[in-house]
């Protein structure tokens, strides 16, 4: 039987998929919470990841060794990098790279230190569900996720991506730090500070993972504005619905 870890880079928005369980029990580690309970018949553990690398990689740690679960989904925003990206996009990983790290001239830019690569690849079967679920998703409409106030609001007419996510302990948001991200890892769709953390302790753990993230802003001068206001109004509700949508598929 699966025992689902679900991870979320925002607590607010991990509060939202934490409501959704059932037969539920908070259990204290660390300074994280984690929450174990039912969605529908699915065994499921939920968590605030943290935010950056460190904090994440603690988080996933303990799901895998405490926890015991057999499946990682990792969910939360990201700043756009690919052109033709928009603020409510989603983009599911088919890989993850670390995009501040850097251990020249011992090994290649990007290198995992004894790890011989530069990209994790996420699970094809966890990505192929996650990617049908947001399908279904937004084949019902975008209303099915958040409110219409939120919609108009944001002009949300979500599209869905599949590619290479980008992590760091930075929050970007400067055209000059986007560009050198992007001249260097041209294929990366988007920026976050978690993703590839989770991923390399799920490659150590050989643990399936594959990590979620809907664009809330464009990585630019803007980010910072639009970042606090979309999690409140759209982030929370589309991890809510994506993450219900997943379960029923599994
Ligand atoms: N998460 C959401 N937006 C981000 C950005 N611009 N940089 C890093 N992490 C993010």
């Amino acid at each position: 039987m699966r025992n689902i870890g679900i991870l979320g880079a925002m607590a607010q928005e991990i509060d939202e998929v934490k409501a959704l369980l059932t037969e539920k029990t908070t259990v204290k580690i660390a300074n994280r919470e984690f929450v174990v309970g039912k969605i529908g018949n699915t065994r499921c553990v939920v968590a605030f990841s943290k935010w950056g690398k460190v904090a994440a990689t603690i988080t996933a740690t303990l799901l895998i060794q405490e926890f015991g679960i057999t499946d990682l989904f990792f969910i939360g925003t990201a700043g756009a990098l690919a052109d033709g990206l928009k603020v409510g996009d989603i983009v599911v990983s088919k890989r993850l790279v670390q995009h501040d790290l850097d251990a020249r001239p011992m090994l290649s830019r990007f290198e995992l230190p004894l790890l011989n690569r530069v990209y994790v690849n996420s699970d094809p079967e966890l990505t192929e569900v996650a990617g049908r679920a947001i399908t279904n998703l937004i084949n019902k409409g975008v209303e099915s996720m958040v409110g219409e106030e939120a919609v108009k609001e944001f002009h949300l007419a979500p599209t869905l991506h599949f590619g290479d996510i980008a992590s760091g302990d930075q929050f970007i948001n400067s055209d000059e730090k986007r560009n050198e991200i992007l001249s260097l890892l041209p294929d990366v769709q988007c920026v976050e500070m978690e993703g590839a953390a989770v991923a390399q302790v799920c490659l150590e753990f050989n643990v399936p993972f594959t990590v979620i993230r809907t664009i809330s802003d464009t990585a630019d001068h803007n980010a910072r504005v639009d970042f606090g206001k979309f999690i409140v109004e759209v982030a929370n509700a589309y991890s809510r619905a994506i993450i219900t949508e997943i379960i029923n598929l599994l």
